[in-house]
């Protein structure tokens, strides 16, 4: 499964490039208000920084406007992924943008049918969000494994990316389920390399290289 960060914080980006398993970078309108910072201007920063798809949301508003602002931010890089909402209104634009080969990532997806939507689309990726899912009462890791299995009955190239990730164990429930991407935030990423016996095991080697 590939990772990606779920961030707008160049910091946290800077932070975790060197480990070289940071694969994307996906963020959202509530991301890109933490910073404080104007939409394009983060999306140009992490594009220096990480090589590989990098998810943008276009605001919402008129088909038409948000094709434009579509067409404005994938201007900015190859590797610029829309992100658009999953309502009757980003699934015409994905259409669209589908078209024009512009990458989209589907995001606020919550079923089987939503996710068959994306694909037939032509979304390159749908976006579930397992936090949300079990917040609402159900099963976050059962979604996964059923829009894999919706994936792989009608082969659609779409990829899946577990979004809404809160901790290590959705980390490990969209690897099972067979996600193709979790989108991690940094967090949950520092908390992934570690393990009691790991260090325990650590120290009973440093006090044994003493002796
Ligand atoms: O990837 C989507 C994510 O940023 C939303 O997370 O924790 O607000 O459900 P959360």
């Amino acid at each position: 499964m590939k990772i990606f960060i779920d961030t707008a914080n160049i910091e946290e980006i800077k932070a975790v490039k060197d480990l070289g398993i940071v694969k994307g970078v996906t963020t959202n309108p509530s991301l890109i208000a933490k910073e404080g910072r104007k939409l394009e201007e983060v999306i140009k920063e992490i594009v220096s920084l990480i090589d590989g798809p990098i998810s943008a949301e276009v605001n919402e508003g008129s088909i038409d406007e948000m094709e434009k602002q579509a067409i404005a931010l994938s201007k900015i890089d190859p590797n610029i992924v829309i992100k658009v909402p999953m309502t009757l209104d980003g699934i015409a634009l994905v259409s669209r943008l589908a078209k024009r080969k512009i990458k989209t990532n589907v995001t606020l997806v919550f079923s089987v049918p939503q996710a068959l939507m994306a694909c037939e689309a032509g979304a390159t990726y749908i976006s579930p969000f397992m936090g949300r899912v079990d917040d609402f009462g159900e099963s976050g890791a059962d979604l996964i494994e059923d829009i894999m299995t919706m994936i792989v009955n009608y082969g659609y190239e779409t990829e899946v990316i577990a979004a809404s990730i809160r901790n290590t164990a959705h980390v490990k429930e969209a690897s099972l389920r067979g996600a193709d991407i979790a989108t991690i935030p940094y967090k949950v990423l520092m908390q992934m390399v570690k393990h009691p016996l790991t260090d325990k095991g650590l120290e009973i080697f440093a006090n044994a290289s003493k002796k």
